[in-house]
């Protein structure tokens, strides 16, 4: 199911909306560079050109916890960041058909679990919406935050957000969430997971 949040747009009446871009010679530029519109095969390498620098970003690799009700998911994301430091603001993009989208925006919350380095075999659990039963999702202990959200237990730290505003950007939605709490279940020292430390890739 898509999620239809705000059509008016993230920040209403002030979000300015740009036009076309334009070389200096008038013509329009995008999605392709110039050079590149209009040459299939071309189009076909310069893809993947893009795609191979969109993955050189660096980024971290979370658990994503959502519930609306009694219904509770959890699901593995790497578009997650600080996009703001007054107030205290964090983004997370979430595929616009995804389960969780939906409990996010029936709850108007999420919680970002930060996990250990050596737990990408967690991540692999949560590609698709969860089983809850005995106090655990897919068999791994949670715990609720205070929005409600499942956190999971081996995790290093995590932060509960309650969203302030959303977009649907095409096929993900972006969510900004005030940061409500924050916790640390382990040392400071412990080093995080990042996508870099598994063979797995997204997006591009
Ligand atoms: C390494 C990795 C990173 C992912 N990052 C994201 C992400 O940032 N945003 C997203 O919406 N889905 C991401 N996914 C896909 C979701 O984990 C998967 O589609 C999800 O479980 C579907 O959500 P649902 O369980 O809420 O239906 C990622 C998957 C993997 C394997």
């Amino acid at each position: 199911m898509e999620c239809a949040v705000e059509p008016e747009g993230l920040f209403g009446q002030a979000n300015r909306r740009y036009g076309q871009l334009r070389a200096s010679s008038g013509t329009e530029i995008g999605p392709f560079p110039l050079g590149v519109a209009g040459d299939e095969s071309a189009q076909l390498s310069y893809g993947r050109l893009r795609r191979r620098v969109l993955w050189r970003m660096p980024s971290g690799l979370y658990l994503l916890g959502s519930r609306a009700g009694e219904r509770r998911n959890m699901m593995t994301l790497n578009w997650a960041m600080q996009v703001c430091k007054e107030p205290k603001l964090v983004a997370v993009s979430v595929e616009s058909d995804a389960f969780t989208c939906e409990l996010v925006q029936q709850a108007g919350a999420f919680a970002v679990s930060i996990l250990e380095r050596s737990q990408s075999p967690v991540v692999r659990k949560f590609v698709k919406p969860a089983e809850y039963a005995d106090g655990k999702l897919n068999g791994f202990a949670v715990f609720e935050a205070q929005s409600g959200c499942p956190v999971l237990e081996s995790a290093v730290a995590y932060l509960d957000c309650h969203v302030r505003h959303s977009l649907v950007l095409g096929s993900h939605t972006l969510f900004v969430g005030e940061i409500v709490n924050a916790g640390e279940l382990s040392s400071p020292d412990s080093p995080v997971l990042r996508m870099e430390d598994t063979k797995m890739s997204y997006g591009g």
